[in-house]
């Protein structure tokens, strides 16, 4: 029989703490292969959540509690994995809110899902069959459909749709691997960082949906401000995607900087200005994406591979220059020269851009 333990941070759940410890294990009585247990993070609650699960846990051996100092749900949940990682070795870890806001009826579902073969399972409240409440007001519903908006596009993953419920299953040696990049993020926006981490380890991922409800005793600990403001930060420090249009930015502005040396100031002939600039911007583009956008997929000097792919590279970059000059030579044909640099510019966002980045990420920076 495999173990899974179903992490609860708590902070003042008093009041829902017993109920959902024993909706768990009632749920415990229908499932035959794996063996459930409940591990309470308690981040020193002044109300008496931890004497509620030390009374608790007297007459059940499968309920844990660990307490902690108050610094953050990232910083509990970690604090948490490093205990049941030394002490339980569960094959899975849960992560699940106190509140009740996650139904334990859907743990099934998940075990399922690891069961088929799935290594991190989200549970979603945005694919079909997934609901926020009702009765959340416009700007929770805004702040979280919005919310994680942003996150897919910044990251240029689609296939995810809920960056930001905690509501996992995850297998333990994706936290195990993922701990030394957790120290930092003490907030709701670690959850971004270990599934982002996951994603980039290789992890197989899928999605259940579940309906959030919202919680009827205590109150929310989160602080919009400072999780919209961590989850930006992290985006732009750890998405492939934003660095590969910086990197596309600096090239375009180291072709027409040299361009321009070569033509304005040396009288070089275009033709050979206009090859060399391209050049540069090409090997500039390969190096820092290399070392820096895919840097977890970074290929390695001195490898045969290393060559090959740079030349790959010059192949899809030559794709986007012909694609632009067809594309730009068309737009004016039809329409006319005078705004030229309006075509130029959607040619490049929504052609030339998804163009580069799904055939490096196909052809060059292979996921693993
Ligand atoms: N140990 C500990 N320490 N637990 C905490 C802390 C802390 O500092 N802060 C919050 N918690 C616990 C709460 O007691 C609750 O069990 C759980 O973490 C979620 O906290 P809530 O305060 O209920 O957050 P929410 O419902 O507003 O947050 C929802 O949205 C987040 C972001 O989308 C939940 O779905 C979260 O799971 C989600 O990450
Ligand atoms: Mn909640």
């Amino acid at each position: 029989m495999r173990k899974a333990v179903i992490i609860i941070p708590t902070y003042n759940e008093a009041k829902n703490i017993n109920n959902v410890v024993e909706k768990i294990f009632q749920v415990q009585k229908n499932i035959k292969n794996w063996d459930l247990h409940v591990l309470v993070v308690d981040s020193d609650s002044p109300d008496n959540t931890t004497d509620i699960v030390g009374e608790l846990a007297k007459n059940n051996k499968n309920l844990h509690l660990l307490k902690t100092d108050k610094k953050g749900l990232g910083k509990a949940y970690v604090e948490g994995f490093n205990y049941i990682i030394d002490t339980l070795k569960p094959f899975i870890i849960f992560e699940m809110d106190a509140d009740l806001s996650h139904n334990p009826q859907d743990i099934p579902s998940f075990l399922n899902k690891i069961e088929k073969g799935a290594d991190f399972v989200i549970g979603s409240r945005y694919i079909s069959g997934g609901s926020i409440p009702e009765d959340w007001g416009i700007e929770r519903k805004f702040f979280s459909v919005f919310g994680n908006w942003i996150i897919r596009f910044g990251f240029m993953n689609l296939r995810v749709t809920d960056w930001t419920n905690g509501f996992r299953a995850i297998k333990t040696w994706i936290i195990k691997e993922s701990l030394p990049k957790l120290e930092n993020y003490t907030g709701y926006v670690f959850q971004v960082a270990l599934l982002d981490n996951a994603l980039k380890m290789g992890a197989r991922v899928s999605e259940i949906p579940v309906v959030f409800v919202d919680r009827r005793e205590g109150e929310s600990k989160i602080n919009s401000g400072q999780y919209t403001f961590e989850t930006l930060l992290y985006i732009f420090q750890y998405s492939s995607f934003i660095k590969f249009v910086i990197v596309g930015v600096i090239g375009f502005t180291i072709d027409f900087g040299i361009s321009y040396l070569f033509i304005e100031i040396a009288h070089t002939a275009v033709w050979l200005s206009t090859l060399i600039s391209t050049e540069m911007a090409i090997i500039s583009n390969f190096l820092l994406n290399n070392f820096w956008s895919f840097s977890h997929k970074k290929l390695k000097h001195g490898e045969n591979n290393f060559l090959w792919s740079f030349f790959k590279f010059n192949l899809v970059s030559s794709g986007s220059i012909i694609i632009q000059t067809l594309g730009v030579s068309l737009a004016t044909a039809f329409f006319g020269r005078e705004f030229w640099y309006i075509y130029k510019i959607a040619i490049i966002t929504f052609i030339i851009i998804p163009y580069s980045y799904i055939l490096y990420n196909k052809l060059i920076w292979k996921d693993k």
